[in-house]
């Protein structure tokens, strides 16, 4: 803080959103802190917003970077490169993972992503992901935890990463013995092995035919049997990347009888379909995702979910997958089938915009429901808040200035990520991110994404209400000893 002036910056008449409503008002910044709203004090730094939309900085809690993917070493994308982007789009925050290797103890792997993390250009924080629960690794959960990381992820599909029944059994009651959220991949690996099988047998092998192998019913099946056992646990989960309404469904069910279970979409269940996977050539490998791609009419049934409130965060699930090259879609060759293209697709600077366009700009939601979606809901259920997810005195100054009636055309320029392309490409957007504040700092202007690495930070998570179970378990047995089984 400067010695003539108590505020470091001060952003004046911008029209202000916050979780709980939205007002034409001043923001105070000292220290990297909001510390008045309302009308405020003169400062060093002075900014006149007016015409501008002020919203908290994005948290993305479902982002892929730096993490080691199976045959991918850590992937195109890092916290540097892939902080950039998020910057550029309007995101501050992201959770990214540390995956279970076999040849490494948990904490070896947890030391060499924070080790990474120093050239962060965003702050973020960790899940861990438990592919193997072995004794020794159930064991070394609670360390891990205590490190700050106080999420677990678990996958019901993928070859090379599903736990069966037993074993998501085994990290649930980890997590709940931890204070930990899980967050599930939910999809029925079995289903999907049988029909790819024979989607494989009768030569249909492109892209397309993904979403063939992966219908909304294995999607809906693992998210109802990942919600029983979470249930029968007393763990609270959230669903990554739910597809669809019918999905949702489930989702919705279960909460309405008291489960503390959440749901997530993505910006691509919201704009993209299927039929991009049946793009000419080689494009429509850029769509490979899991779940799959559905259709036009399910993004209308996804956004009936959010107004509703079954679904409460969008995330990015920024995947590190370039097209073509090095951890390229094409890995395996430009003829391989489906099932050997690597999934995911890259979204952590398209994120936001997205969803303001097609969220706020087409009337869809209010701009505090766009916030409560991107910001805070996303930081609650994960434990960053009241520091991140908020325009609240006390939280960081982590602030976006939006241009609401830019019209902007996104092009994989624009991302400014590492990955060769972007599935957004030529899809205009209403409202464009203009400036980002991290902590205080300007951090992007009109593009220009000033962070160095080492500017993010690293966000060790205390224990929180969210991810406490209810307390409500099938018998007395159970009540008795799932503390001490
Ligand atoms: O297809 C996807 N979603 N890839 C990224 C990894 C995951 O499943 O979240
Ligand atoms: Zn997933
Ligand atoms: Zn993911």
């Amino acid at each position: 803080m400067t010695s003539r002036h108590l505020l470091d910056l001060a952003i004046r008449n911008a029209t202000v959103a916050t979780s709980s409503g939205v007002a034409t008002m001043d923001i105070g910044v000292a220290d990297g802190k909001i510390v008045q709203l309302g009308r405020v004090q003169e400062a060093a730094d002075e900014f006149d917003a007016e015409g501008l939309i002020v919203t908290p900085g994005g948290v993305d809690t479902h982002t892929h970077l730096d993490q080691v993917m199976p045959g991918m070493g850590h992937g195109a994308e890092s916290l540097a490169t892939g902080g950039r982007s998020a910057l550029a789009g309007g995101t501050t925050t992201a959770i990214t993972f540390v995956t279970q290797l076999p040849e490494y103890t948990l904490s070896e792997t947890l030391n060499e992503t924070l080790r990474r993390g120093d050239s962060a250009l965003i702050d973020f924080g960790l899940h861990q992901i438990v592919t193997d629960p072995t004794p020794e690794i159930l064991a070394e959960i609670p360390s891990v935890i205590d490190r700050g990381v106080r999420s677990l992820k678990a996958f019901l599909t993928y070859d090379d990463a599903r736990l069966n029944d037993d074993g998501f059994l085994n990290v649930l009651e980890a997590a709940r013995r931890g204070g930990a959220m899980v967050a599930v991949h939910c999809e029925n690996f079995h289903a999907i092995g049988w029909l790819t099988e024979k989607l494989l047998a009768d030569g249909r092998k492109a892209p397309k035919y993904h979403a063939w192998s992966r219908p909304v019913i294995v999607e809906r099946e693992a998210t109802y049997r990942a919600i029983c056992l979470a249930e029968l646990v007393d763990t609270p989960i959230q669903i990554f990347h739910v597809s669809c309404a019918e999905v949702a469904e489930e989702i919705a069910r279960a909460q309405a009888r008291g489960v503390k279970v959440w749901g997530e979409t993505c910006p691509q269940y919201l704009t993209l379909t299927d039929a991009d996977l049946d793009r000419p050539g080689f494009e429509g490998a850029g769509y490979v995702c899991s779940p799959a791609l559905r259709s036009k009419a399910d993004h209308e049934g996804l956004w009936e979910m959010i107004r509703r409130g079954v679904i409460d965060v969008i995330t990015s699930d920024h995947a590190p997958s370039n097209l073509t090259g090095p951890n390229g879609k094409d890995a395996a060759g430009r003829d391989a089938p489906f099932s050997d293209i690597p999934n995911g697709v890259p979204g952590i600077g398209a994120r936001m915009p997205l969803v303001f366009s097609e969220g706020v700009s087409t009337g869809r939601i209010s701009l505090d429901h766009f916030v409560r979606l991107t910001a805070t809901n996303p930081a609650k259920l994960y434990g960053l808040a009241p520091r991140k997810g908020d325009i609240v005195v006390g939280a960081d100054a982590d602030l976006v200035l939006w241009d609401p009636q830019r019209e902007v055309k996104l092009t994989n320029d624009i991302m400014q990520h590492a990955i060769d392309y972007t599935p957004y490409e030529g899809k205009t957007v209403t409202g464009w991110p203009v400036a980002t504040y991290l902590r205080g700092q300007i951090v992007m202007r009109d593009g220009e994404v000033f962070a160095s690495e080492g500017t993010g930070q690293y966000l060790s998570r205390d224990p929180y209400p969210l991810a406490t179970p209810r307390g409500e378990v099938p018998n007395d047995f159970f009540a008795a000893n799932i503390d001490t089984l």
